[in-house]
């Protein structure tokens, strides 16, 4: 049985909610498209809406088949509009977390709010010790992130993982968690 988490999440200015097909000319426009925002992230800047259309397909079917609950977020003041995304993939006892957030809305401490309201819904399920999530070493604004939503810097990952954007040598990381 997979760690239990609501279909739709509130928080104070957020709403995360199950993605749709119809989410991707939105997310297109809001991010997927932006290399700023794709700077730290495993995939490149999308070229055209149909690279968004499969990334939310993956989406589907990852929340489908049980194995990740990537969330769309919107904001509570316009919940039809996309603005990020938060995923949450369940790996037994663990939840590991990725999220991106549109570039106008950085440094309001949206996705901080975020994690923070998911984490403790996991780690609120008796099956769930802990939520993990890696960051590169030169991303402050994600380690910053997951410091305000509660989690602890455990270890520095020498050649852990390749950011495509800066370039194809694996990358160290940060892992941060938050355990019970
Ligand atoms: C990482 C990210 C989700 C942070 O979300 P956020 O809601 O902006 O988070 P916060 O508002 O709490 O800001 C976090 C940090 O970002 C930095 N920051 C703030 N405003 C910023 C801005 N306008 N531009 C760039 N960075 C900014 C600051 O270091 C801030 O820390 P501080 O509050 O201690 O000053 C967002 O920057 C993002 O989507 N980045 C691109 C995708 C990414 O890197 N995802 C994480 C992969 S591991």
């Amino acid at each position: 049985m997979p760690i239990n988490l609501p279909d739709e999440i509130s928080t104070n200015r957020l709403i995360l909610r199950q993605p749709q097909l119809s989410d991707a000319a939105a997310l297109f426009d809001a991010y997927t498209q932006d290399a700023a925002v794709a700077r730290y992230m495993v995939w490149v800047p999308h070229k055209s809406v149909f690279e968004t259309e499969g990334f939310i397909a993956y989406c589907c079917e990852a929340w489908s088949n049980g194995k990740a609950r990537p969330y769309i977020i919107s904001s509570q003041s316009e919940p039809t509009r996309p603005i990020g995304i938060l995923e949450a993939r369940l790996r037994g006892h663990m939840v590991d977390l990725g999220y991106v957030l549109a570039r106008e809305h950085w440094g309001a401490g949206l996705m901080p709010e975020a994690v923070g309201v998911l984490t403790n819904m996991a780690l609120a399920d008796p099956l769930c010790l802990r939520v993990q999530a890696v960051c590169d070493t030169e991303n402050t604004a994600s380690a910053r992130t997951l410091e305000k939503a509660g989690f602890t810097r455990e270890a520095t990952l020498q050649r852990y993982i390749v950011h495509p954007n800066i370039s194809a040598a694996p990358r160290a990381c940060f892992m941060y968690a938050h355990c019970k």
